[in-house]
């Protein structure tokens, strides 16, 4: 055995090694979209600074071992016709000093971390903050914002430099809302509120997702958090505010249907056309069983299992964040839910064609 292994060279060893390191470095490359050291908010700014400190403190003593271990294998291995280093029993300078040095790294460790800890769970003052209400589902987010009452899905629109009072519970199982940029996580429990505070610094679209293991599609429950200037974020609250714009619940303003996309719609966009398919699409969802589960506000559409569609037409995302909403993929979607999300609540409830057709124009039509 001994004879095998010395036949592979050396060389061959340490490329080997170099490049799997390389390999594997290559993965730290990014950029990441949901990397916790790019921080976008307060709180996410105070977790780097903690983790870049502690970072530090571990470099020095992982050096400081590693060196010591390094000279103790070198100096005294065992060489022919060198005698055996001299065994040394006991040295109070030295037990005290490796008993301190820890201790010191150790309180340099806590007293930031306690720090960290205690300020960002502590209640924001702020009289200001936007109250968000979270709610985790098997397997999607609802969002709710009090102040506009406003209900929406997987998408949570906030301002930069306000500051943002999450408010979690669960509707089912316990979740765990993370957006890594925005800050820590937070558990999502059925029957006890946890909170969470933190004020966006940058405009953008922050990606986060479940992140306490909740059945089949936890890997699925994804969400955006969309942090605009103060402006741009009015402009959104007016549109959530609007009655949905489908046939039905208010009259149909030409640039949502110049949104349609063509390949939803037969021939030509004439309006009345497109006024027909749509009026046709919002039959189908009142007479489908969509409104079992999902409510567009304006319409006797109720439901309040699933979410809130009376906008779903402005969403980036659908199904929790999985597929971008294009008229394929929301085609794909009521197809069979199942298929894209396993385990998903919403049934297969085996329409045909030409009805997921006229369901997915008036679905997009809901801006
Ligand atoms: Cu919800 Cu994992």
């Amino acid at each position: 055995m001994r004879n095998d292994l010395r036949r592979v060279p050396r060389e061959a060893g340490f490329a080997l090694f170099a490049v799997a390191a390389v390999v594997l470095l290559a993965g730290c490359g990014g950029p990441y979209p949901q990397s916790a050291l790019d921080p976008a908010s307060d709180f996410a700014t105070r977790l780097d600074d903690l983790f870049r400190g502690i970072f530090f403190w571990a470099v020095i003593v992982f050096v400081l071992v590693e060196g010591a271990l390094l000279v103790a294998v070198f100096r005294f291995r065992d060489r022919e016709g060198k005698r055996r280093p001299e065994a040394v029993h006991g040295n109070t300078i030295l037990e005290i000093s490796w008993t301190l040095a820890p201790a010191i790294v150790l309180v340099l460790i806590a007293v930031p971390t306690f720090r960290t800890i205690w300020d960002v769970d502590r209640p924001t003052r702020d009289p200001d903050a936007l109250v968000v209400e979270v709610i985790g589902h098997q397997w999607w987010w609802e969002f709710r914002y009090p102040e506009y009452g406003i209900v929406t899905a997987n998408e949570m629109h906030v301002p930069v430099g306000r500051t943002i009072d999450v408010r979690l519970t669960s509707a089912d199982v316990i979740h765990s809302f993370w957006f890594p940029r925005a800050g820590g996580k937070r558990d999502v429990l059925p029957g006890h509120e946890n909170h969470l505070w933190f004020t966006m610094d940058s405009t953008g679209v922050f990606p986060g997702q479940c992140a306490e293991f909740c059945g089949l599609s936890h890997a699925l429950m994804k969400m955006e958090l969309v942090a605009s200037s103060p402006a741009a974020f009015a402009e959104w609250v007016a549109v959530q505010q609007r009655p949905a714009v489908g046939t039905g619940a208010a009259p149909v303003p030409a640039d949502s249907l110049a949104a349609v996309s063509e390949e939803t719609l037969p021939g030509d966009t004439l309006s009345a056309e497109l006024r027909q398919i749509l009026e046709t699409g919002q039959q189908k969802f009142l007479q489908s069983g969509c409104i079992a589960c999902h409510r567009i506000a304006g319409t006797p559409a109720a439901g309040v299992l699933g979410p809130d569609l009376t906008h779903v037409g402005s969403r980036r995302k659908i199904a929790a964040g999985i597929l971008d909403n294009t008229p394929e993929n929301m085609a794909a979607w009521l197809r069979d839910p199942t298929t894209v999300k396993p385990g998903s609540l919403m049934p297969n409830l085996n329409l045909d064609e030409d009805t997921i057709r006229t369901l997915v124009a008036y679905l997009e039509s809901l801006k």
